[in-house]
């Protein structure tokens, strides 16, 4: 039986890549933070008790900034496949948290690679490694963006994403690793995380329909961003595994549209007009800004038959749809006297 470890299991993608390496058959381990709070919504829907009976789906306490655990927790697992999807990753927050983001999103891939280089060393087991890259390490350069654009960051997020995606090839050329990096454009889902531009837009547009929120401040409308769905996007992460050779590829739809665009089809899809509702306020402007990101996926779509099957306007509205069932929700229980969603929504 494959077994795969995913760092990152919590957030958007790596709920969604268990879900796709479980159907695959495969014995999927993932590392959590500890917190305060519950952090797994994403995933309880496949997760099980391993003392309860035959669960395929284990949870591992770690950190990305806590080396000698990854070592153990590498040695233990004996992963064939490691994905690294773990990162402080929005960009706005890396401004503001620009040393914990670096020591997460560029040292925490040294160490993920270091642990995986010292079982190999010990074991002679081959153990393939995904790395999130990301199209903001185009930054400012113009698009369409594929692998040979070169890179201008924009942020500490990016910069620390540059690094990240250079060790893994350097690991890949020095150490004859399998070790591969994913450039991927935005992609969103029903379980985007809130702060997200397109999600944050989705919600409020669901939670006005219903009368829950008066006003959606945002920042800059005019970004152009290439959008997918991260349900295609995590198979192209499991695609590069399987390939006979690590390389790096860029994953995207080839078409860009504007925060504007977004939310102007997402209130319309409630029969509302994004214009009264949208206020922009400068406190969701960043230090500096990425314009246009569009990509060219062509090299993976040639040489691995990846394709993007979800189009913006489906997005759009799966995203809306799934709001408003939420929406509804929270109304129910507003109705019936409880709170019962924190209207904390901010970046
Ligand atoms: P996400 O929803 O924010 O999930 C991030 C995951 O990383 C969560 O499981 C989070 O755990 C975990 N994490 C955060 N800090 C960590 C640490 N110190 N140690 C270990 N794990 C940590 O992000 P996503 O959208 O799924 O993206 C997955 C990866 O792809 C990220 O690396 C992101 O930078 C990259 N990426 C995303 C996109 C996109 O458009 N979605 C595009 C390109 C690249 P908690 O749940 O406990 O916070
Ligand atoms: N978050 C947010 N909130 N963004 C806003 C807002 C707002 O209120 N108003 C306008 N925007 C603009 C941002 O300035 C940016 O240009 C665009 O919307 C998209 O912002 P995000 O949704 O936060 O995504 P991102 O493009 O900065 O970063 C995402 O995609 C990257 C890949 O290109 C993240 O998922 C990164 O982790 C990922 O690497």
């Amino acid at each position: 039986m494959k077994k795969a470890l995913i760092l990152g299991i919590t957030g958007q993608d790596g709920s969604y890549l268990a879900e796709l390496l479980l159907s695959k058959g495969y014995e999927v381990h993932g590392i959590i933070r500890k917190s305060s709070t519950f952090n797994t919504l994403r995933i309880n829907h496949i997760y099980q008790d391993p003392l309860d009976g035959n669960s395929k789906l284990f949870l591992h306490y770690g950190d990305l900034s806590d080396s000698s655990n990854l070592k153990k927790l590498v040695e233990r697992i004996k992963p064939g496949e490691v994905y690294n999807l773990g990162a402080q990753s929005h960009v706005k927050v890396s401004f503001d948290e620009p040393e914990y983001t670096v020591d997460i999103d560029a040292l925490g891939v040294l160490r993920i690679l270091e642990a995986i280089r010292d079982f190999q060393d010990k074991t002679g087991q081959e153990v393939r490694f995904y790395q999130a890259g990301s199209s903001e390490m185009f930054g400012s350069t113009a698009p369409p963006q594929s692998e040979i654009t070169s890179f201008h960051p924009r942020s500490p997020y990016a910069c620390a994403k540059v690094y990240g995606f250079h060790q893994t090839i350097n690991y890949r050329e020095s150490y004859g690793m399998f070790a591969a990096n994913g450039i991927l454009f935005n992609h969103e889902s029903e379980r985007r995380g809130e702060t997200f531009v397109t999600r944050k837009i989705t919600r409020a547009a669901a939670r006005i329909k219903l009368g829950l929120q008066s006003k959606l401040y945002l920042g800059n409308l005019d970004a152009k961003r290439d959008w997918g769905h991260s349900e295609d996007y995590v198979k192209a992460m499991w695609m590069m595994l399987q390939a006979d050779k690590p390389d790096d590829f860029v994953v995207a739809t080839g078409e860009a549209y504007s925060v504007r665009e977004f939310a102007e089809q997402a209130f319309a899809r409630l029969n509302l007009d994004y214009k009264d509702f949208v206020e922009i306020n400068p406190r969701y402007f960043r230090p500096a800004e990425v314009d246009f990101l569009q990509g060219d996926s062509r090299k993976i779509q040639k040489t691995l038959n990846w394709t993007p099957t979800v189009s913006f306007d489906e997005l759009v509205q799966r995203m809306v749809d799934n709001d408003l069932e939420l929406a509804e929700q929270e109304k129910t229980l507003k109705e019936a006297g409880f709170e019962c969603y924190a209207q904390i929504v901010s970046d």
